[in-house]
């Protein structure tokens, strides 16, 4: 094992993503925001639009806790999984500063099995593994899993992780799945794990892929107008909890107008959405905006899809 650990800590040396800026701290929570961030999204989207915008407006896990929900929401918004913002709010308020204990972690609101080991390991340095989908799929391949439990998984991390440097050494894990053991088409040749892995000659086998049929949902959505302004509600079911949005029913309403479709992928289901105006002569809903007030309220990207279209059809008129 001693001369894989070798390996692998010399190729993140020449190749790995040493820079990202979650990489270059051991600030606690820094490190969970950037867990929290990447667990449902790129590290290019996280690194180009999010991480540091919300570091700047919420810069200790004690601001965080003290703002709104509202101006947390606002600063998440587009990165959707919106409970993620919800939880690190939640959590925020909850405790002074991170455990560093992995029971301790897994107590606090949207902090999984993954993101506790995450922060335990890049934060307070402790030998044990990640799991996120790269380093799941270096597992699978390098003992040929096919369909391996969570049990089996973590039973394999932790007898591979290099105690000596586990920082170091699970960065580079999520390097090496994310640039040589990709989906299709891996790198065997340059992998540091080559040595020991089983499915290298056949390692596109695992894990094997199940065939998703994603539903379609469809919706009816009005915009209500009422003296140039439009009316959002905040919305309070489990999905898109606490943001802004434009009103959905099931039928269309005898007297709007039919303005166009907007669609959107979500990880379960496809939405399509079909959109109607309906420009009221009293004000019947709770609450109208302005486009520009509209802009300081966190809004979905389905939302801001549905902005768009009347916004395009405003300017053309
Ligand atoms: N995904 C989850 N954690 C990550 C990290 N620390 N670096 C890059 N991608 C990640």
């Amino acid at each position: 094992m001693k001369k894989t650990h070798k390996s692998i800590q010399n190729w993140y040396k020449a190749h790995g993503r040493q820079e990202l800026p979650w990489r270059t701290t051991n600030d606690p929570y820094h490190i969970y925001l950037s867990e929290v961030m990447l667990q449902q999204t790129q590290v290019k989207t996280v690194l180009e639009r999010y991480y540091f915008p919300f570091l700047k407006k919420f810069p200790t896990l004690k601001a965080l806790g003290k703002a709104p929900l509202d101006e947390v929401l606002k600063m998440w918004e587009g990165l959707g999984y919106y409970n993620r913002a919800r939880n690190l709010h939640k959590t925020a308020g909850m405790v002074d500063k991170l455990p560093s204990d992995i029971d301790e972690l897994l107590k606090l609101p949207g902090i999984g099995k993954n993101t506790a080991h995450a922060v335990a390991t890049f934060a307070f340095n402790k030998p044990v593994p990640v799991m996120e989908a790269n380093v799941k799929r270096i597992l699978c391949r390098l003992h040929q899993l096919k369909t391996p439990t969570d049990k089996e998984l973590w039973k394999t991390a932790y007898r591979l992780v290099d105690k000596e440097d586990p920082f170091n050494y699970n960065q580079a894990m999520m390097d090496i799945g994310a640039t040589l053991c990709t989906p299709k088409n891996p790198l065997c040749e340059l992998c540091p794990l080559c040595d020991i892995c089983q499915g290298k000659d056949e390692s596109t086998l695992y894990p094997t892929k199940k065939k998703r049929i994603i539903p379609t949902r469809e919706q009816n959505i009005t915009i209500y107008i009422y003296n140039d302004k439009l009316s959002l509600a905040q919305r309070e079911g489990r999905f898109l909890h606490g943001l802004w949005g434009f009103a959905s029913s099931e039928v269309p309403l005898c007297a709007s107008e039919y303005i166009g479709e907007v669609t959107h992928a979500y990880t379960h289901f496809k939405l399509i959405c079909k959109i109607y105006v309906s420009y009221e002569t009293e004000p019947m809903q709770e609450s109208y905006f302005s486009l520009d007030e509209i802009k300081k309220l966190a809004i979905s990207k389905v939302d801001e899809k549905i902005l768009k279209l009347y916004s395009s059809r405003v300017s053309n008129i």
